[in-house]
């Protein structure tokens, strides 16, 4: 299973057709995607509209995203901090995550954001000011990225000026990806109404298939809790409050 709640094939290419219709503008008919082909989480076939697992809906989606912003925000943050503390640093760690980065972050989801959520708000006139900053913070992430992997991947595996570079990234992605949470994606949402949000939440998922396989979130969201765990901060119980 996915977590899309997809796992069954045929369901799988009727909603690939239908989100290339939906992006072509086609209609399909004879092979429309139907809640009774497709599957729940579980794999026990939905009853209909209320039956089975809810999809996941294209802010869902993003804000899942998000998640993976965040975990490596932290790797980000405890390689900083031991760089501030004096104390070892793990290049290849950094590098595996701003590779992570740029590959679903910078390269799937900020492209989606860019080409199937930002343009829709400024046709409508929402938000314009909020989406010029989102958007230079989108290129000013992929500089620091390649600054980032090529300071990690030096022959010292974490120079003292990797650390304010760290710092930067987590200053500038919390609160960006915070603003799309709270402002943007509720904006969005609104803007596009219920038919095309829930096409645009198959063309969401066709896309990550297409790009990553069935399990690409799965995938990447393990890759990095590897990275933790080489890190020492994949316990959650640690960061409990004492
Ligand atoms: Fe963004
Ligand atoms: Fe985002």
């Amino acid at each position: 299973m996915n977590r899309h709640g997809i796992d069954d094939p045929i369901a799988q290419r009727r909603r690939a057709l239908g989100a290339m219709a939906a992006a072509t503008g086609l209609a399909l008919t004879g092979c429309a995607t139907t809640s009774a082909a497709r599957r729940s989480r579980s794999g026990a076939p939905e009853g209909g509209e209320e039956g089975g697992e809810a999809e996941v809906t294209p802010g869902e989606d993003l804000m899942q995203e998000h998640g993976v912003v965040e975990r490596i925000l932290l790797i980000y943050g405890e390689t900083a901090r031991r760089i501030e503390h004096g104390e070892a640093a793990d290049g290849a760690v950094v590098r595996s995550a701003a590779e992570v980065f740029r590959r679903f972050v910078e390269d799937y989801h900020e492209r989606t954001e860019e080409q199937a959520v930002f343009p829709r708000l400024e046709a409508a006139r929402r938000e314009l000011g909020l989406i010029a900053t989102l958007r230079r913070q989108h290129q000013r992430g992929r500089e620091l990225t390649d600054v980032i992997a090529r300071l990690a991947g030096g022959a010292s595996g974490g120079a003292a000026e990797l650390a304010p570079v760290l710092r930067a990234f987590e200053r500038m992605y919390r609160p960006h990806a915070a603003r799309e949470d709270t402002v943007l994606f509720p904006a969005f949402r609104e803007v596009v109404g219920r038919g095309a949000y829930r096409e645009l939440g198959e063309r969401f998922e066709a896309e990550e298939h297409a790009r990553f396989g069935e399990h690409g979130f799965e995938r990447t969201v393990a890759e990095v809790a590897r990275l933790e765990a080489a890190l020492g901060i994949d316990d959650l119980a640690r960061f409990t409050a004492p």
